[in-house]
Parts: C-alpha cells; structure tokens; sequence
C-alpha cells in the first residue's frame, strides 16, 4: 500500500528538565520538574504528520536497548509503520538532553548515537517503498551523506521532498538545495546558512530569496509567533504569513511540528498553495507551544478545526 509521507530521519529518547531559566557555564541550578519523552527531528515529524492522518514510515535506527524498545512501540502506538526502522548493538538510541525555561525556550545538547549508523544500505532496503510515497522528509539529525541520498532517491522517482536543515550546518553541500523541493528552516538556521541576521519579516524574505538562489524549488522560512515567509521559484513574490499569537509554555519541537503537518498537506493536497499550507501547519505548530513536551503536545486530527484538516 502505498505511503503518503515517509520520513529518513533521527529518533532520540528526550530527557527534559523545567527550570526557570537556562544555567551559565559552570553553573547548578533547581529545576522543578523533569519527564523523558519520545523526540528527535525525524520522528517528530513523522509522528505529526501520522496524527493528521498521513500513512506514514519511518525509516531510522535505534539502538538494541530499553530506549529503543521503546521507541519502536512509539511508532506502533501512532500508528507509524516500522518496516525500516533497524536496531544496531553497536550504538545506543539517540538522546537529548533539554532544559525548558520559563518562557519556553529550550537549550539542547543531542547524543545521535545508533542515528548516525543508518546509511545507504537501509536506504536501498526502503527504496520500494521510497518510490511509491508522495512526499519524503529529512533534516540533519542523521549523516549527511544519508539524507541527501534519501533525498536524490526521491527526487528521481518524482516524490516531493522536504528538506528541514536541523541542527543547521554552515557549509551546507550545494546539493542539498537542488535536492529539495521545500526547503524548511527557521531563522536561526536561515541566518546560520546565508551568513546574515534574520530576526524580522524583511531579513527572512531576504535570506529566503538567497536560499531559493542556490536551486531549492520553494523555501519556508519559520519565524516563531510572526508565522513563516514562502518563496517559490515559479514566483517572484515572497510572501509572508503571518499566524495568531498564542502564549506559549514549552516550544520544543514545534518546528517539526510544522513540518510534519506541511508533508500531511503537501501528501493530501498536492495543488494547494505553498502559502496555504503553511497558514495551516503554522496553527498546528501553535497548538503544540501550548502545550507541555515534545510529541506529547502534537495535536491529533480529532483535536483539530476541520479548517485545518
Ligand atoms: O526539534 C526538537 C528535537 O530536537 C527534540 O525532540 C530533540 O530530540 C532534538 O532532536
Ligand atoms: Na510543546
């Protein structure tokens, strides 16, 4: 049966800690709560998109360990299938550990682990299904060299492909953009890449035309409560999105929130606007702010205006 979104990505176990605000170097501070949870770019985003209703596979490595176990039985209960999913005993599953500050923003140190194990042979395993799937997604959680294969594999057997740069790394290989249909990314990593600040609307609509530059066919630059800008390559336009304002309380993960829904909708409605689909996948982005944790706050379609649907 064929997939609507599959996602080549990482999977980490998320060990978070609430505190009042993120320690200094050196520094011992008091948090007041602290909670594991299933996390990683990848399987975020996998994970929202199969709660708005994408068939969905992850296709990802985790270790031969408690965490892994875990996270296999994860994906099943979201009802993810894990026919790509490999368990390595040379590395542990991936981990992240996360301090949440009063205002909701995060500091993350990530361990990838078994992540980085997955490499072309898992890829050319997937590949049958890979061909057959509307949209695939990667980000940087993996080795490089394994998503930009996952992305060129899909490219040529024409299934659109978002690219999220996460974490972002500076000297990003050119082949990267002209293997993106979507190129997603939020201003730091937007700033980050093209060398220039990007706090506001006008410097992401500057940025964005110089990622569209380097071959990407459309890109999507997230800015948090002043929504995205999308540009498009057939367009000269870049337009900026604006959503509603919400009061956010914890907002990890809500990039990949975002982009998990944009590959619902990319999936599900091939012709919408790009600008469309952002407006919606900025409102799933924003339920999930309001929310504690990371896939722990990703709203279900049941959970959803059918607006948004
Ligand atoms: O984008 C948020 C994610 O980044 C967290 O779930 C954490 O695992 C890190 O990968
Ligand atoms: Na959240």
């Amino acid at each position: 049966e064929a997939l609507d979104v599959m996602v080549v990505g990482s999977c980490m176990t998320d060990l978070v800690s609430q505190a009042p605000r993120l320690p200094k170097a050196g520094e011992t501070i008091h948090g007041h709560k602290f909670f594991i949870g299933f996390g990683g770019k990848g399987a975020n985003q996998c994970i929202q998109a199969a709660r708005l209703g994408a068939k969905t596979a992850m296709v990802c490595k985790v270790g031969k360990d408690f965490f892994g176990d875990n996270y296999i039985q994860n994906f099943k209960d979201n009802g993810v299938n894990t026919d790509f999913v490999g368990q390595t005993s040379d590395a542990a599953t991936g981990a992240a550990s996360i301090i949440v500050n009063s205002a909701g923003e995060n500091a993350i140190v990530i361990v990838a682990g078994a992540n980085m194990l997955l490499g072309s042979e898992e890829l050319q395993n997937a590949l049958p299904a890979i061909k057959q799937a509307k949209v695939l997604v990667c980000q940087l959680e993996i080795s490089p060299q394994t998503s930009l294969l996952a992305l060129q594999m899909a490219q040529e057997n024409k299934v659109k492909t978002i690219f999220n740069p996460a974490p972002a790394i500076p000297d990003l290989d050119a082949a990267f953009y002209r293997a993106s249909d979507v190129f997603c990314c939020n201003e730091s990593e937007a700033e980050l890449l093209t060398g220039s600040s990007v706090v506001n609307v006008e410097d992401a609509h500057r940025a964005g035309r110089e990622l569209l530059k380097r071959g990407c066919r459309s890109v999507v630059i997230t800015l948090g409560p002043q929504g995205c800008v999308v540009l498009e390559a057939e367009e000269s336009a870049s337009k900026h999105v604006p959503t509603t304002a919400v009061t956010a309380v914890d907002t990890t993960g809500a990039g990949d929130s975002f982009t998990g829904a944009l590959a619902f909708y990319m999936a599900h409605y091939p012709t919408m606007p790009l600008e469309e689909m952002a407006r919606r996948a900025n409102r799933v982005a924003g339920v999930s702010v309001q929310a504690v944790g990371t896939q722990a706050s990703y709203p279900l379609r049941k959970d959803l205006p059918a607006e948004l649907l």
